[in-house]
């Protein structure tokens, strides 16, 4: 497998980091998430855009963020990807420090690191739904930014998974905020529900996705929080993502949602996401 590796494409063998990097040591730096759709990146503009703003936010300067673009690409020709699809994942720290101190000095050289893979087929879980668990969110309150910090995320996601469910959505009290990697949505009387943006959820582009589509249909969209305490007056539920797209939630911990299949309104927003998807550019 071929890697890119601050600015050079080498096998994943050679691409060796640094014990002083502060992404080990502090978890100081960004990453990004992007998927193809035929060969062409979706939304690499979007992708991009918050890219830079996690660095901006965390002072990381990098120069030439729209490389990703063509790096992407030519790594999934390397590999011999195409024309399968491909999810993309980008990954910059702040860089190597020595000694280790928590402050840091102004531009040291950062790592940069981008692989490309083969997508995994989602078919059953679009189709049938999956099984998600509530869990407090004890993230930091910048998740806005997408950190490497993931601890919280990782704790909770293994959790879910040990349960057989596919995702953990967190709730800071009673307001749920979003998926350990995904946004949340819910149905109620054909109105759409997601949290609204803030410092507390990552500005997912597939839930901007999901906005345009609903505005487009005119079905209605309130970014309002979802409570917990709410749930069981809600008629669906999805969770979107680069990956998961529109995945509908048929149970909730040991709630089995209406009976136990994908809402309607839900299979109908997934049928305007796969057409947006087909003819995107
Ligand atoms: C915490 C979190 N929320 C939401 C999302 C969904 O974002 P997107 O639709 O851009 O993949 C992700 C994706 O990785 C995430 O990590």
């Amino acid at each position: 497998m071929i890697v890119y590796f601050n600015g050079k494409y080498v096998s994943l063998e050679e691409a060796k980091i640094s014990p002083y990097d502060r992404g080990f040591h502090y978890a100081d730096g960004v990453y990004e998430a992007l998927r193809s759709y035929n060969g062409k990146l979706f939304r690499v503009d979007s992708h991009m855009r918050r890219l830079k703003y996690s660095l901006t936010e965390l002072n990381i300067k990098l120069d030439d963020i729209n490389q990703f673009e063509s790096v992407s690409l030519q790594l999934a020709e390397i590999n011999k990807i195409l024309p399968h699809d491909f999810s993309v994942y980008i990954q910059v720290t702040r860089g190597v420090q020595f000694p280790r101190k928590h402050n840091y000095e102004n531009n040291p050289t950062h790592t940069v690191f981008v692989s490309v893979s083969k997508l995994k087929d989602n078919s059953e879980h679009l189709e049938k739904g999956v099984k998600i668990i509530l869990e407090e969110d004890i993230r930091w309150t910048r998740c806005d930014i997408k950190s490497i910090s993931l601890l919280p995320s990782v704790m909770a996601k293994t959790k879910a998974v040990n349960l057989d469910a596919y995702e953990a959505v967190f709730h800071r009290d009673d307001l749920i905020t979003e998926g350990s990697h995904t946004n949340f949505f819910a149905v109620k009387k054909g109105v759409v529900y997601t949290a609204p943006l803030s410092n507390f959820i990552l500005e997912g582009i597939t839930r901007e996705v999901i906005i345009e589509l609903c505005i487009k249909n005119k079905i209605r969209i309130e970014e309002e929080y979802i409570k917990v305490s709410d749930i069981k007056n809600y008629d669906e539920f999805f969770i979107t993502g680069t990956t998961t797209e529109i995945t509908p939630v048929i149970q909730i911990d040991d709630w089995v949602v209406g009976n136990g299949s994908p809402g309607k309104l839900t299979r109908v927003l997934q049928k305007y996401f796969q057409e947006h998807i087909t003819s995107f550019n």
